[in-house]
This record gives structure tokens, sequence and C-alpha cells, in this order.
């Protein structure tokens, strides 16, 4: 028989907690801080895909939930959906030191632990917070040719085919450039109306 989603999610973690092999196993085990799965609904139709922990999100094991994570439940209650609703991950578990972007190296390490997640829930949009997941997405799910600059991309809509059918990607930026962008926090929001309009 196949695995429920809430297995396969619950063997992810499992695995992410137990990734001796990462570089930023042992920065996190020092801290004695945690690795960040993903929290919402299993059965989402909407996936949110942002970059890495950020010191909030070590500290809880909870994506998302520091300042940048404020503004995401404030974009998201202006178009009716609550957290609960949908499904918040990051392409890496563990937080990269002094919230340095992540590496090439820690992307392709932890990637494949999002391929499952994404694969489980079967999300009919995928929403990409910020330039790592953009590319990572598009390249994923072979939309190369059509990466360029997130100024470019942020707020258009990408069909795409997947294991499970079609996916729509929306890339969106990273909601801490609202945090001192007042122009970008607009456009953030204005990106957001096309989510409504895809579920
Ligand atoms: N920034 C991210 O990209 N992810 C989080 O979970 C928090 C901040």
């Amino acid at each position: 028989m196949e695995n429920s989603v809430d297995e396969i999610l619950k063997q992810i973690k499992e695995e992410v907690i137990n990734l001796k092999e990462s570089p930023l196993y042992s920065i996190r085990v020092q801290n004695k801080v945690f690795p960040v799965i993903g929290e919402g609904n299993h059965q989402a139709k909407i996936m949110f895909i942002g970059e890495a922990p950020g010191k909030n999100e070590a500290l809880t094991g909870r994506p998302f939930c520091g300042a940048a994570g404020r503004i995401l439940t404030e974009m998201l209650d202006s178009i009716g959906l609550d957290r609960k609703d949908v499904y918040i991950t990051n392409i890496v578990k563990d937080r990269p030191p002094d919230n340095r972007d992540p590496m090439p190296n820690e992307i392709a390490l932890y990637a494949p632990f999002l391929d499952r997640q994404i694969d489980a829930i079967k999300p009919k949009v995928i929403a990409t917070l910020g330039r790592f997941s953009m590319a990572y997405i598009m390249e994923r799910l072979g939309l190369k040719d059509s990466l360029s600059s997130i100024s470019q991309m942020h707020g258009k809509t990408f069909g795409a085919k997947s294991t499970f059918g079609e996916v729509k990607i929306v890339p969106l930026y990273h909601p801490a450039v609202a945090l001192y962008q007042n122009s970008l926090k607009k456009d953030l929001f204005e990106d957001f109306k096309a989510i409504k309009n895809l579920i």
C-alpha cells in the first residue's frame, strides 16, 4: 500500500533531523536549535517555499515565524487564507550561520527533501519566496529557459508539468524585502492577488 502523505512527511522529518552529512548539522547541534521541516495543511493546494530558516525559525522549528513571517501571514490574510490552509517550507532546512545566503552545496543536499514534500502534497500552485527557491523550482520543473531576474518574474504565473500533473509556479519577492522597501511590499500584496485567482 502507498504511504500516506502524513507518513511521508514524518519520514522526511526523521531523515532531516539525522542529516549528519550536512555542513549545517553540527552548527544546529552546537547551538541546540532545530531544523525547520515545514508546516501547514498536508493536503494544501498551495505551497510556499522560502530559502532557509532564520534565527527565530531555528529556535522554534517553525518556518516564517519571525518578522518576515508576519508579512507572509498578513499577505495570506489579505486574500482570505490562513496559514493552516497552506503548506509553508524552505529549500534548506537548517539555518545558515549569520543569515548568510544558502550555498549551492547546501541547496543540493536539502533540495531532494523539498522535492519529496512537493510530490507528497501535490499542490496546484507553488509560490516561491525569493530568488533561490524561484531558481530551484523553475529549473526543477523544466522551466530553466524562462528564468530571469526576480524583478522581471515576480507575480507572473508559469505552467509546468510535474510527476503528479499540472502545477502553476508563481515567483514572489521574499517577504523580508517588504520590511525595508515599501514599494516592493506593494508589489508583493499585488502579486498575491494572482494567487487568489489560481486556487
Ligand atoms: N526566511 C526564509 O526564507 N524562511 C524562513 O522560514 C524564514 C525566513
